[in-house]
């Protein structure tokens, strides 16, 4: 993994050429975000496991799994044969985290938990220790749509998530999801995010690969 990543969400790919999109970004970047919604934690509905399993047999980047679902525990399983590499569940989603983070690693899988940027800051902070989980992922907006605003007081809270994880020397991946685009990606980057993940930033624009560069460009990582 380079210093920073830039992992494109395909949900403002177009579903139509879905593999089209997925290789325009293939030479610059190394992620893929996925994002799965349920219609009951999001007022939204997305892809499942057959679309993962379908990507993973056509792509090697890293699959990104970001898991917006009431029962996450009931999934891990299918998604993680599906061939996800990152499975990421929400910490509102859930009354037994670390058992979940055992039953992804257990699957030889990465463990990511996600907040919701109205839960207090603190329900984090357990996970932000050594060795606790793997990737830790700061929405910056609700939940729910691609194309939001990056919320004010994600920067602040990326770097408190930032100083913690490096104060107890946990090496999980500190990611941030949504508004991220030109104009907020090197704030985001700057703050302590080290996964970016943009949507519309990347397929919501003609060229992906390109836009994906642009991106990089901007915090100073090599493409
Ligand atoms: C939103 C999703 C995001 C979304 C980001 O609930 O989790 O991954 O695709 O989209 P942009 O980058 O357009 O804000
Ligand atoms: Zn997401």
């Amino acid at each position: 993994m380079r210093r920073f990543e830039i992992s494109p969400s395909l949900l403002s790919a177009d579903f139509g050429y879905v593999m089209r999109d997925v290789e325009s970004i293939t030479p610059y970047c190394s992620f893929l975000h996925l994002d799965v919604m349920d219609g009951h934690y999001v007022p939204n509905l997305t892809i499942g496991v057959p679309v993962v399993k379908s990507i993973r047999k056509h792509s090697d980047l890293i699959l990104d799994t970001h898991l917006m679902i009431t029962n996450p525990e009931e999934f891990i399983e299918p998604f993680a044969q599906a061939g996800s590499d990152y499975i990421t569940f929400h910490v509102e989603c859930t009354d037994s985290p670390f058992e979940l983070i055992e039953k992804i690693r257990a699957l030889g899988k990465k463990a990511g938990v996600a907040i919701h940027p109205d839960t207090p800051a603190s329900e984090i902070y357990p996970f932000l220790v050594k060795d606790a989980a793997d990737l830790i992922l700061v929405m910056s907006v609700r939940p729910g749509f691609g194309g939001q605003s990056y919320m004010p007081g994600s920067t602040e809270r990326i770097a408190d998530y930032r100083r913690r994880l490096d104060e107890n020397g946990s090496e999980a991946i500190l990611s941030v999801d949504g508004g991220i685009n030109d104009k907020t990606v090197k704030e985001a980057a700057d703050a302590g995010a080290r996964l970016l993940v943009a949507g519309s930033a990347v397929f919501g624009k003609e060229d992906p690969g390109q836009a994906a560069k642009g991106l990089y460009e901007l915090i100073g990582e090599t493409v």
